[in-house]
């Protein structure tokens, strides 16, 4: 369990879009705390929320419900300088880095301008040492091929290590890397992930890693902890080998079964679950109760689309999970309704297996 004081915690933070005149519930109460120099990786399907959800860690998306806390204090409380310097504490970098980094300037003028306008430097001489510096932290070495060159001139992996550069710019306590590496070649990415790594523990920053991969987050957040997300809720979080080694939500388990791998003898023993249902359902038509019953392996009718589960602490190594069908033994599920949450009805259940 983590003790010290989360950099930013998000409240039952809710979060909706309108869109042809139809709200769209895309954030329906999320619980997450991020503290000081953890890895996290939120992963999901496309479409669940993770963007949203990482843009409001980031501060870059106000919620619709809840509260967003940072070093404590609700973000809306800090103001001028204080606020400004805060902002600057929380970066993001984006899954595009060519969509991201201005075309018509150059990596020296990129990493140049957020330095200049927090005055982070004093005087060119300056100014070019931290460039250097910079640079040499993503492994953009030697700096002087790099720095007079234009976003198109560098490969995929070198514009997502300038990417990382100019959030490092502004000295950040987190990172949110959304999809940072879904767009860089396959052979490429262990490098970037391993970098991200090393300027975690050297710079202290908390890394908030993205995914659809679940696992690319097995990989990269061994010693952190993962958060899986289906259709804006989190149903399971914990420390990454305790969700991967022992998945108890029936999503992460169908996630984990379809994670390949290399040792034949790990694949025999592997659980494996087939869903009812391959279609992701539409935020704008949520299924009632459990949103993920439509897919289910275990669904029972009248339990699972009338009540909505919610996470619950199953071990004291504070793995967090929403709905924990038991395949051996007592064959019990255990749900909280919405409305009146001390309410913990306990209803027989189906067994996967049986
Ligand atoms: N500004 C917006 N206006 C309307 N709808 C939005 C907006 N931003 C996001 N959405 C919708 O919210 C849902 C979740 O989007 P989000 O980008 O957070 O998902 P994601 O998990 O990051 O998906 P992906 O893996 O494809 O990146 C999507 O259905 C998206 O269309
Ligand atoms: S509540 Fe029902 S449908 Fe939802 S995950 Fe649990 S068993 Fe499956
Ligand atoms: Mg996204």
């Amino acid at each position: 369990m983590m003790t010290a004081q989360p950099i930013v915690e998000l409240q039952h933070v809710e979060r909706q879009f309108i869109k042809d005149r139809q709200v769209i519930p895309v954030i329906q109460g999320i619980d997450l705390a991020i503290y000081p120099q953890e890895i996290i990786c939120i992963v999901g399907e496309s479409g669940c929320g993770k963007t949203t959800t990482g843009k409001m860690i980031a501060g870059l998306l106000n919620p619709s419900g809840g509260e967003i806390l940072v070093d404590g204090q609700p973000i809306g409380k800090y103001q001028g300088r204080t606020k400004a310097i805060l902002r600057r504490s929380l970066q993001i970098v984006h899954q595009d880095p060519f969509a991201s980094l201005n075309p018509s300037h150059t990596i020296e003028q990129i990493l140049s301008f957020p330095l200049q306008r927090h005055r982070l430097v004093n005087g060119r001489a300056e100014l070019r040492k931290r460039i250097w510096e910079l640079l040499t932290m993503v492994d953009l070495t030697p700096p002087g091929d790099i720095v007079h060159k234009f976003p198109h001139q560098l490969s995929g992996g070198q514009r997502q290590r300038v990417s990382i550069a100019r959030a490092l710019t502004v000295n950040p306590r987190l990172i949110v890397a959304d999809e940072a590496v879904s767009m860089v070649d396959v052979s490429i990415r262990i490098g970037i992930l391993k970098m991200l790594q090393r300027l975690r523990e050297e710079l202290n920053v908390a890394i908030v890693f993205i995914t659809h991969d679940l696992a690319l987050a097995k990989y990269f957040a061994w010693e952190g902890r993962i958060a899986v997300m289906y259709l804006g809720r989190i149903v399971e979080i914990g420390r990454t080998p305790d969700v991967i080694g022992n998945p108890l939500h029936p999503y992460t388990r169908a996630l984990v079964a379809a994670v390949p791998e290399a040792d034949p003898e790990r694949t025999r023993h592997k659980e494996h679950l087939t869903l009812r249902s391959e279609e992701i359902p539409k935020l704008t038509n949520i299924p009632r109760g459990c949103a993920f019953h439509p897919r289910c392996t275990f669904f029972q009718p009248g339990i699972c689309d009338t009540q909505i589960p919610l996470l619950e602490q199953i071990s004291q190594k504070g793995q967090l999970v929403a709905c924990t069908p038991q395949t051996q033994g007592g064959k019990l599920i255990r749900y909280l309704e919405p409305a009146t949450t001390s309410s913990l009805l306990v209803a027989k259940h189906r067994s996967a297996d049986g």
